[in-house]
């Protein structure tokens, strides 16, 4: 039986999870308390830096101080990592990468006092991503695939999970990556490397894939269970963009192709490996596992029957990955996630303490739920603070902004509150078991990390939540899960007829999503947003108004 706490410091959206004999306890990312989006730059001189409120809020939430802990699960191994040949400045400074990472048992005792540093245990970052999938998703046995930017020495693992146990069939070694094309794609498109490659995955519905013969001939899979990607010139097919230039027909084309051809990829490498294991369910994680269109593409077209895609997929997910890979060998029987709502959260009487000091005029409704139906029904946008905050990407009913779907204005008018690109999409929340009358795809997709098409007859009445290419990006709600999310949802659906809300994350564009309730006050304050439901409160925008004068 142990306590492990996992942390991911060493690439980018540092964060922390503590599993306590197997269960998972708490799970968050760095940016939701430091307030800066992914956490710290992406860069080896911030290996250093530890996600150290996540770290103290994991702690807290069990109640456990640094030395009662039995491991500290880091996901990175530099014993793997690249030889710097003593010249820690060398190929953009992976020595001192390494360097941080070797020291990091120091950093964290420094971090936390009376942690013995011994007991620090370094896993190999592609088994972190691997296990965050694997024993998060319940299945054993299934096949695993983890697909980034990079680990250690490797971009990719292709696994086989049973009892337990992970056999690795194939890794593919730097410089060959999926997940760095992208980055650089995405670099070259005039956004964020590392942060905002789900842009890239919008704009493509944008394109035609023009010169994916090009890049068929450029990205191959070896028929080992890996692949290569040959230097690839970008300008040649479409002009980088700097931020905030306007993309043209050739970019959508370009990110379009890219797109596709990785989709391909994936297709390949997940048909080579369940042809070595025949196993019928696949799990996937690796920052290239949250492109919702690729998923779906493999699961379309693929050869499994069931696909799990971790949450946080991308490297915060490391953390729990880490921290399950531990309990595990402590013999540990690691059960799987039941919900991405692992954050900070606040009781009643906390949350009115916080509206108190604020001094703002809120009321208590007879059903929270139902108020804010009604409010989406008469197309008021609302801020929905319920429960503990979400690991990973995306709103899940948490911490999200809601809006009537009927009217198509919605998707800009929410673009415009959170001042982000007009391309894109905002995404449609639906109770399972109604999700197969409205939308064809995979059921449950209670992580909103697939596509799914949108049934005839549903499309135009629900416009504001399709995207270009006719497709939605849907969250399935589980009743037992997410009661009062459910009840909302039913409530709205008595009202309008729909049983569909769209859902987008809470927060405004640049910043992390909203996660304690000072953050949700300055969100409302600062956006136009009808109405905050934040637990059984509410909090209107005239109220508002009134009191603040
Ligand atoms: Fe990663």
């Amino acid at each position: 039986m142990g306590k492990v706490l996992g942390v991911n410091a060493v690439f980018h959206d540092p964060a922390a999870a503590l599993v306590v004999d197997g269960e998972t306890v708490a799970a968050a990312e760095e940016e939701r308390f430091t307030r800066r989006k992914h956490g710290k730059a992406p860069v080896a001189f911030s290996t250093w830096e530890l996600p150290e409120q996540a770290i103290a809020f994991c702690l807290a939430e069990a109640g456990l101080e640094p030395d009662e802990l039995d491991a500290v699960a880091y996901s990175y191994d530099p014993e793997l990592a690249p030889p710097d040949g003593g010249d820690v400045t060398e190929r953009e400074w992976e020595g001192l990468r390494t360097l941080y990472v070797r020291r990091a048992p120091r950093f964290l005792r420094a971090s936390l006092p009376g942690l013995d540093a011994s007991k620090v245990r370094w896993v190999a970052h592609h088994v972190a991503h691997a296990a965050s999938a694997t024993f998060a998703s319940g299945m054993d046995p299934c096949d695993v695939l983890v697909v980034d930017g990079r680990g250690e020495r490797a971009s990719h693992l292709a696994g086989s999970f049973a009892a337990g146990a992970l056999e690795i069939l194939a890794a593919q070694p730097l410089p060959h990556s999926l997940g760095l094309l992208y980055e650089e794609l995405t670099a070259h498109l005039g956004f964020r490397r590392s942060s905002d490659e789900y842009k890239v995955m919008a704009m493509a519905s944008y394109g035609d894939p023009s010169t994916l013969d090009e890049l068929r001939r450029l990205i191959r899979t070896d028929g080992r269970g890996g692949f290569t990607v040959a230097p690839i010139d970008l300008a040649r097919l479409a002009a980088p963009l700097a931020p905030g230039d306007p993309f043209t027909r050739a970019h959508a084309d370009l990110a379009a192709s890219v797109q596709r051809r990785l989709e391909e990829v994936l297709l390949e490498l997940a048909g080579w490996l369940h042809r070595q294991t025949g196993n019928r369910e696949l799990a996937l994680a690796g920052g290239v596992a949250l492109n919702c269109v690729a998923n779906t593409r493999l699961w379309r077209d693929g050869p499994y029957e069931r696909i799990w895609v971790q949450p946080a997929a991308g490297d915060a997910g490391t953390a729990l990955g880490a921290a399950m890979h531990v309990a595990n060998e402590f013999g540990d029987v690691v059960r799987p996630l039941r919900t991405a709502a692992l954050g900070r959260g606040w009781d009643d009487a906390d949350l009115e303490h916080r509206l108190r000091t604020a001094a703002i005029a809120y009321d208590r409704p007879a059903d929270v739920a139902a108020t804010v139906a009604e409010a989406l029904a008469r197309n008021e946008v609302v801020a929905w603070f319920q429960g503990r905050s979400e690991y990973g990407p995306r709103a899940l009913g948490h911490r999200s902004l809601l809006a009537d779907p009927r009217a198509a204005a919605n998707l800009e008018r929410l673009n415009d509150v959170k001042g982000r690109e007009q391309f894109r999409p905002v995404a449609p929340m639906v109770l399972a078991e109604r999700a197969g009358e409205l939308f064809d795809g995979p059921v449950p997709s209670p992580f909103m990390l697939f596509t799914h098409g949108v049934r005839a007859g549903w499309a135009e009445r629900i416009p504001a939540v399709v995207h270009v290419d006719g497709t939605a990006r849907i969250q399935t709600v589980d009743r037992g899960d997410e009661p009062l999310v459910a009840r909302m949802l039913e409530r709205f659906e008595a009202l309008t007829g729909v049983p569909v809300v769209v859902n987008t994350s809470l927060n405004t564009a640049g910043r992390p999503m909203v996660d304690d309730p000072r953050d949700a006050l300055e969100c409302f304050g600062s956006a136009p947003v009808d109405l905050l439901a934040i637990g059984p409160f509410a909090v209107r925008r005239a109220a508002f108004a009134e009191a603040a004068a």
